[in-house]
């Protein structure tokens, strides 16, 4: 089929090009001239493990193609996938509409043959009939349909998620819709992927509460992970247990640092202002979002008495600080809590993460970042591991640290504190530990 992604972030740029390894005809279309140019030379604007070379396969076999000429790929297309940001406007829960319905209009000046758009972007109950409005206002009803079809792809995971998907939503008023869409999907219903379809805003409202119900399972535990700490028992069993129930399932069950990225604590809000305009008080909702940013101060104030409350000039290094493994991204990561927290406190601090150095601490007179785990390392006072990179699951600390009494807080718990209680090494974690 031939479609186009406009917007080429997360979810246009793997969607698009993982559409145009199916065999598709894609445009990925971006305001922005310089991404264009870049993504021709199949460099990628984000960090996802394996999608340069699928970019660059793709548009060397010419299923993939990148332009800035919305009308020429609108012209093209059957098939018109809308991807843009909906980030959360400042000071409020709200969901900034504005690029999703800018593409709207812009696309209602070129559709003159059927087109189904499709609104890919995490968007809130009723949007797909605000984009109907608006297209409705030039182009004749008979010649579009609109259609939710969210995605679900985690970063680092992403091109594995589209290739593998749990389920396919499909939200439609139009019945005849589905057939179509699920064409389009065949190659991956055949691999076991769940098809299902619903009503629009019943799509719509899926992305919101899957991804509500994840941060939900994740703060519980969280939250089940304070109790052992008090109680002396340990997390790592309580998920075990917990997830050996099929009703409850495993996954999402791994206590750590409050949850952040681009989507949980966005969605989480974003639900809550969509239910408050239906009068609907979503209140478990609200209390994980609170749950959520308590804990990153929480976790973070636990340094002072890991450290006895002397942390000026301490050495202190920070490993990971992005929100999760095998991503760039710092949005909400909690290293923005913990790491200006250390500063202020006058410590030392030297961080390395795999994906690079990071704008988003500034240029600070304590704060240096280490090109490698040794470096960042060495005469530490004290480990903190943020972050659950492949490369810090098996690091020799005393032969890096090269001293004595240094801690180790880890925060994901990726080390046996038995192990490391044999060897020594004073060693702090979430759920197992009594501070
Ligand atoms: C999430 C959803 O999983 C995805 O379906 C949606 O499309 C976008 O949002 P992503 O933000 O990439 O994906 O990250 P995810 O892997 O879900 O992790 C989100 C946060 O939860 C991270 O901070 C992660 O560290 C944390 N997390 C996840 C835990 O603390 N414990 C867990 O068991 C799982």
């Amino acid at each position: 089929m031939k479609m186009c992604m406009i917007g080429t972030g997360y979810v246009g740029l793997v969607s698009g090009t993982c559409f145009a390894d199916l065999g598709n005809k894609v445009y990925c279309v971006d305001k922005d001239q310089n991404k264009i140019n870049k993504l021709k030379n199949a460099i990628s604007p984000i960090y996802e493990p394996g999608l340069d070379d699928l970019i660059r396969n793709n548009f060397k076999a010419k299923r993939l193609d990148f332009t800035s000429d919305l009308e020429k790929a609108v012209k093209d297309s059957q098939l018109i996938f809308i991807c843009v940001g909906t980030p959360t406007k400042k000071g409020s829960n709200l969901v900034d509409l504005s690029q999703v319905f800018n593409v709207a209009k812009s696309i209602s000046k070129y559709i003159k043959s059927y087109k189904i758009i499709i609104t890919k972007s995490t968007v809130p109950v009723t949007t797909g009939d605000q984009i109907e409005k608006i297209i409705s206002r030039k182009v004749k009803k008979s010649l579009f349909d609109v259609v939710s079809n969210p995605e679900f792809l985690r970063e680092g995971e992403a091109i594995r998620d589209f290739k593998y998907p749990d389920r396919i939503v499909i939200g439609s008023n139009n019945k005849k819709i589905f057939k179509k869409m699920e064409l389009l999907y065949e190659p991956l219903i055949k691999k076991g992927a769940k098809f299902f379809c619903t009503s629009r805003k019943g799509a719509e409202l899926i992305k919101y509460a899957s991804n509500a119900f994840l941060a939900t399972k994740i703060t519980f535990i969280n939250e089940i992970a304070n109790l052992c700490e008090t109680a002396g028992i340990n997390i790592e069993d309580i998920s075990v247990g917990m997830g050996s129930d099929e009703r409850i399932g495993s996954r999402f069950l791994r206590a750590g640092p409050a949850y952040g990225g681009s989507c949980f604590p966005k969605d989480t809000k974003g639900l809550v202002s969509i239910a408050n305009k239906f009068k609907s008080n979503l209140s478990i909702v609200k209390s994980v979002i609170k749950s959520n940013q308590n804990r990153k101060i929480l976790l973070t104030k636990r340094v002072l008495k890991i450290m006895n409350n002397k942390i000026k000039n301490k050495k202190i290094a920070v490993l990971g600080v992005t929100f999760k493994a095998n991503t760039d991204d710092m949005r909400e990561s909690s290293s923005l809590v913990l790491i200006p927290f250390l500063l202020k406190k006058g410590a030392k601090v030297s961080y390395h993460d795999p994906s690079g150095p990071k704008n988003e601490f500034g240029k600070k007179k304590n704060l240096n970042f280490a090109s490698s785990i040794n470096k960042a390392c060495l005469g530490a006072d004290l480990i903190i591991i943020n972050t659950e990179w492949d490369e810090f699951k098996s690091i020799d600390f005393k032969k890096i640290v090269k001293k004595n009494n240094f801690k180790i807080y880890d925060m994901r718990n990726l080390y046996n504190p038995i192990e490391l209680e044999k060897r020594n090494i004073k060693y702090y974690s979430v759920g197992r530990s009594k501070l």
